[in-house]
């Protein structure tokens, strides 16, 4: 499990195992944009402002995936304790 701070809807909520990002945040009332929901077509993306992110998708490139500043929060996940995003 981690948690994640959506910095701009000023809500923290964790996400156990099992559970989507998206799904931790829109269960906690922010709105998230999905469409594939499988890593694939790019509409979940959001920006990373701390944090590291553990990239499940196919959608990045190697460049972008490195940076860390980008996450797919329909299926990508943290390596850190925390994950502060732009949303
Ligand atoms: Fe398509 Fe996340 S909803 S990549």
């Amino acid at each position: 499990a981690f948690e994640v701070v959506a910095a701009r809807s000023g809500v923290t909520v964790g996400v156990p195992a099992g559970v989507t990002i998206a799904a931790a945040l829109r269960e906690a009332g922010v709105a998230v944009n999905l469409s594939c929901e499988s890593g694939v077509c790019g509409t979940c993306l959001v920006d990373v402002l701390e944090g590291v992110p553990d990239h499940r998708d196919s959608f990045l490139t190697p460049e972008e995936r490195s940076a860390g500043d980008q996450i797919l929060i329909c299926c990508s996940r943290a390596r850190s304790a925390t994950l502060v995003l732009d949303i």
